[in-house]
């Protein structure tokens, strides 16, 4: 038994897609998200930015004395998790590993799509592991700068669909039949990706798979927490915290849901 939280962070509120899976999958476990807002996007920093800026958030959580800790953003998954993995003993869960597998599941035609921001495709990271599963899988990349910073912006339907449209573009007359969201924002407006992409691609969210994953590490490590508790959830950014709260209410149903403000560079 241990009752200590599962840690998790994203570049912003993205993560609160992975937050929302893991607390369904994981209902008696406590949670301690943070954003960070102030900094994001990481999507177009340099590899030793995005490294420092998710230090200071793991720093943060283990802090506040997190089991284990899951990088909810694919850009720091691409490019800080194997650095970091090192630097800590809590076992670090991320993204792209999860969503790969379930893409390779997920593609009949053997054909993936995945957008996301352009560090994560510059890094390749979501091919070499969707080619890991399956050499035959076929794997196309866009890179969507525009996407993460207009969902933390919390625009309205038409400017998400616009810019989603303009995003998945490249892609066109191409037959894939998976779609992978390879950022933790996208789906905060999976519908306007869903509109824009049709009703025959299968969309593929990796936070199912990292709350399916998560738990498995967890009976395995024995970290379960106690059964008889419902978990608490804590929310922090380093950016603005009524915009931040607003979002998780919305996202997760939480109506009393508050989130902190917090300096990481402490
Ligand atoms: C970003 O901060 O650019 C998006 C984070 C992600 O890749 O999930």
């Amino acid at each position: 038994m241990d009752n200590r939280p599962i840690g998790l962070l994203d570049s912003g509120v993205g993560g609160f897609t992975v937050v929302k899976k893991v607390i369904e999958k994981l209902p008696h476990e406590s949670t301690v998200f943070i954003g960070d807002s102030a900094n994001m996007p990481y999507g177009d920093k340099s590899r030793e930015q995005i490294i420092e800026l998710t230090r200071r958030s793991v720093k943060f959580l283990l802090q506040k004395k997190v089991k284990l800790i899951i990088f909810a953003c694919n850009t720091a998954t691409a490019v800080a998790m194997p650095t970091l993995q090192n630097e800590v003993e809590q076992q670090i869960i991320g993204v792209i590993q999860s969503g790969s597998l379930a893409a390779a599941r997920t593609t009949k035609n053997k054909k993936v799509a995945v957008a996301a921001t352009p560090v994560t495709i510059n890094s390749h990271a979501y091919q070499k592991e969707i080619k890991f599963r399956d050499p035959d899988i076929k794997v196309m990349e866009v890179a969507a700068p525009e996407l993460a910073p207009l969902i933390e912006s919390q625009k309205d339907y038409d400017t998400n669909l616009a810019a989603v449209k303009r995003s998945i573009a490249p892609l066109k007359d191409q037959d894939f039949d998976t779609f992978v969201l390879g950022c933790t924002h996208y789906p905060l407006i999976q519908n306007e990706f869903a509109e824009a992409l049709g009703d025959k691609i299968q969309i593929v969210d990796p936070a199912d798979q990292v709350a399916q994953y998560t738990f498995n590490v967890m009976r395995r490590d024995g970290l379960f927490s106690s059964f008889d508790q419902a978990g608490k959830h804590e929310y922090y950014t380093t950016g603005d915290p009524d915009k931040f709260s607003e979002m998780g209410r919305r996202f997760l149903g939480q109506a009393d849901l508050t989130s902190h403000q917090v300096d990481t560079r402490n």
